[in-house]
């Protein structure tokens, strides 16, 4: 019988994609569109990174590599894990993916059984719904408010849990509000999975943009009980300006692991065998130029809420780390979706409605742009959000 599965039918498009696409398109139409939507860094790829790749070309590193990574990189990222985050992994504890998406894509289906719950904190980034039912469990989502900063308190989190809590998604620094988790609201949610047995599954991937001379905070780091049920994944993509590149990786218990890399090598096999090598530079570069555009994008941060304050039917909670401010636009009486639409339509500037993280009052500004564009796009929609 031909027809799709019912579970592939019950992903939902991305309005991320639909909303950038329509601004790509109106782009090469010739017209003059801002784009506040993209989630990637507008710095280039550090050079280094792109030698170490040219020579992995130019010395036929071309073929197939370990499916789970090179020995060499897994080696980086157990040194990487040990020196930034004090995570003690080893080797086989280790897989690198097609990205960060692709090691949480892998996660999910390794340890979802059908109807599972995965806790998802809203807002959220979408693809973690999307992926928890690809491996047909079930998002359970934690509401959070304003006024606590988005953030879910132990308290919050205990009460959703439930027999069937297999996982809870940690993402900090956050996309899309920029919420950084403090050592002891981790150090609580911690004790809670620990006492409920589910595993924390924490997105580290915008780990290096971190603001106000804060410090990042593994929550796999803070005992040797969380250790065993945290998985914990990151990326190349943010920190060093590589999301073409696509390399992502994780550290997990040696059965979540073996089961990731076995998964791995019968539907990927390795990611790019030029990649890796890249990724290798990257994870041995200098953190100095990573440091450079950390304070760069603490600026845009600083400009673009300035901004934004200058909009009296805007409020926002001050983004901490990532690039993106999750701005409440509920006072303009407008829905997310329809506010994007317009906006692109009449003002020629793109942002991401909110109903992609769960709410159709907020929209999400990416400032990973020149300063320049920020300040025109700003000013546009000033000018056509009227008092
Ligand atoms: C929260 C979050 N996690 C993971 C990713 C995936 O990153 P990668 O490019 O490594 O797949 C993104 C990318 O936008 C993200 O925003």
């Amino acid at each position: 019988m031909v027809g799709l599965s019912t579970n592939i039918q019950k992903i939902s498009p991305s309005s991320t994609l639909l909303i950038t696409s329509m601004a790509k398109k109106m782009i090469r139409e010739g017209k003059d569109v801002i784009s506040f939507g993209a989630g990637e860094p507008d710095f280039d790829t550090p050079v280094a990174v792109k030698e170490a790749a040219k020579k992995a070309i130019d010395a036929g590193f071309t073929k197939y590599t370990p499916a789970d990574g090179t020995a060499e990189l897994k080696q980086a990222i157990v040194d990487k894990f040990q020196r930034d985050n004090g995570l003690t992994y080893t080797q086989k504890q280790i897989i690198v993916s097609c990205g960060a998406k692709h090691s949480l894509y892998n996660v999910f289906q390794a340890i979802v059984n059908p109807d599972d719950e995965v806790l998802i904190i809203e807002p959220y980034w979408v693809s973690y719904t999307e992926m928890v039912k690809l491996a047909r469990g079930t998002p359970k989502f934690i509401r959070t408010k304003k006024e606590g900063g988005f953030k879910a308190s132990a308290k919050d989190i205990k009460t959703a849990v439930t027999k069937k809590t297999k996982a809870l998604v940690l993402n900090s620094p956050s996309n899309p509000a920029g919420i950084v988790y403090s050592r002891k609201e981790l150090q609580e949610i911690a004790d809670i999975a620990v006492s409920e047995k589910f595993y924390v599954i924490s997105d580290e991937i915008y780990e290096k943009l971190i603001y106000d001379g804060n410090k990042h905070v593994s929550i796999g780091s803070l005992g040797g009980d969380i250790f065993k049920q945290t998985i914990t994944v990151n990326g190349v993509s943010k920190a060093y300006a590589m999301t073409g590149w696509r390399i992502g990786y994780l550290g997990a218990p040696d059965d979540v692991a073996y089961a990731v890399g076995n998964l791995q090598s019968h539907s990927t096999s390795n990611p790019a065998s030029i990649s890796q090598k890249a990724s290798l530079a990257a994870l041995h570069m200098d953190e100095g130029e990573i440091e450079k555009m950390r304070s760069e994008y603490e600026k845009r941060r600083d400009l673009i809420t300035g901004l934004l304050d200058q909009i009296p039917q805007f409020s926002y909670i001050r983004p901490e780390g990532a690039f993106y401010v999750y701005t409440d636009i509920s006072k303009t009486g407008i829905k997310a979706r329809d506010f994007a639409g317009k906006l692109l339509e009449d003002k020629l500037v793109a942002v991401i409605p909110g109903e992609e993280f769960g709410s159709d009052r907020h929209i999400r500004f990416s400032f990973a742009m020149a300063p320049e564009k920020i300040k025109e796009g700003i000013n546009r929609i000033k000018s056509w959000v009227k008092p």
